[in-house]
């Protein structure tokens, strides 16, 4: 029986030694260590083996079980060492690689004139409001002072989609909505960014679509002064604090007096330079005090209230802040472009 047992025991040491993977280790476990493997099957012998022996040839079954178990794990433990160290070597990182680059947006350079303008003027007090796209004749013109018929109407061709609903041509028609919202509720202190619609020929000036910043404040005794000193911290912010301004008069219907803002030449400090045409001025935007009118259409007795108000064009900001040449560019979504500027600006 001895013998028998040194047998089985060279056979799983050879069988063993052959194994590479642990699929084939499990199929020898089961073939020596299985219920009708070659060492469970040794128990079978017991019945045969005199009393005496018994004891000795348990152990003995035993103690192979054992080795058998060892001899088994052993492998076990080798083979999984080996698959770790494949797998190690596999998936080794070549931090020597190039890295894949992900091409991260930066800000539209329009939109960060808009933050630009928002956040200062959110840190004097105001709030932002907006206003629909699609409007009424009644506040794009008639509640701004200008009734049907009034010549003033053809400097903005506007797209009309029925008699009395257009696309807004100008950001103005948020102040009408915002005093009728308040009625006589002061001080209203607002900015109203949005895109507006003309019928103009596209070209390096001109889009059918842009975007306007209107600027409205009304309360008792507001005065040409506030408007003057507003207008000025504006200019700064988006030109240099060295910046000056100088109010020219103009016309609006919704503002009496009117008046055009120009910005001393950021460029040449107002020497003279192609950028503000040799004049040391540049224009930036239109602005005046509150139509008594307006105002009176609105809800708000002109006698106790007034008010000024603003228009700015963040196209021609951002042409003049980042030398920009053509307007389309702002909407092509030209990634050149787009890029470019934001290698210029350092993006975000
Ligand atoms: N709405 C005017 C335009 O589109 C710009 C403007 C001028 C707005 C004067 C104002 C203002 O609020 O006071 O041409």
């Amino acid at each position: 029986m001895k013998e028998k047992i040194t047998e089985i025991k060279n056979q799983l040491q050879t069988k063993i030694s052959q194994v590479k993977t642990l699929n084939e280790l499990n199929d020898v476990r089961i073939e020596f260590l299985g219920k009708k493997g070659s060492i469970t099957e040794l128990s079978n012998y017991m019945r045969e083996i005199p009393v005496e022996e018994k004891k000795e040839f348990g152990s003995l079954l035993n103690t192979i079980k054992n080795e058998a178990n060892e001899i088994l794990n052993a492998k076990k433990e080798e083979l999984e060492n080996i698959e770790l160290q494949k797998k190690l070597n596999y998936e080794t990182i070549d931090v020597t690689l190039p890295g894949t680059k992900l091409s991260v947006g930066g800000t539209h350079p329009l939109t960060k004139v808009i933050d630009e303008i928002e956040e200062l003027f959110v840190s004097m007090g105001y709030d932002v409001v907006e206003g629909p796209e699609i409007e009424q004749d009644l506040y794009n013109f008639e509640k701004l002072n200008l009734p049907k018929g009034h010549p003033a109407r053809d400097a903005q061709d506007s797209f009309y989609i029925t008699d009395e609903m257009l696309l807004r041509s100008q950001t103005s028609p948020v102040q009408a909505r915002t005093m009728d919202a308040n009625l006589e509720k002061t001080p209203i202190r607002v900015i109203c960014p949005g895109k507006v619609y003309r019928r103009d020929d596209d070209d390096a000036t001109h889009s059918h679509q842009f975007t306007q910043i209107e600027g409205l404040v009304v309360d008792k005794d507001i005065s040409l002064a506030d408007l003057k000193g507003t207008l000025e911290i504006l200019a700064k912010k988006l030109f240099g604090e060295e910046r000056e301004i100088r109010f020219r008069p103009s016309f609006f219907p919704f503002t009496e007096p009117s008046i055009e803002v120009d910005v001393s030449c950021f460029k040449c400090g107002g020497v003279g330079c192609p950028i503000c045409k040799e004049t040391g001025w540049i224009e930036i935007l239109g602005s005046g005090m509150v139509h008594p009118n307006v105002l009176r259409g609105c809800g708000y007795d002109p006698e106790i209230y007034t008010g000024f108000a603003f228009g700015i064009g963040p196209e021609r900001v951002a042409m003049l802040k980042y030398g920009i040449g053509d307007i389309r560019s702002f909407y092509t979504n030209d990634l050149r472009f787009l890029s470019d500027f934001n290698r210029v600006e350092g993006g975000e």
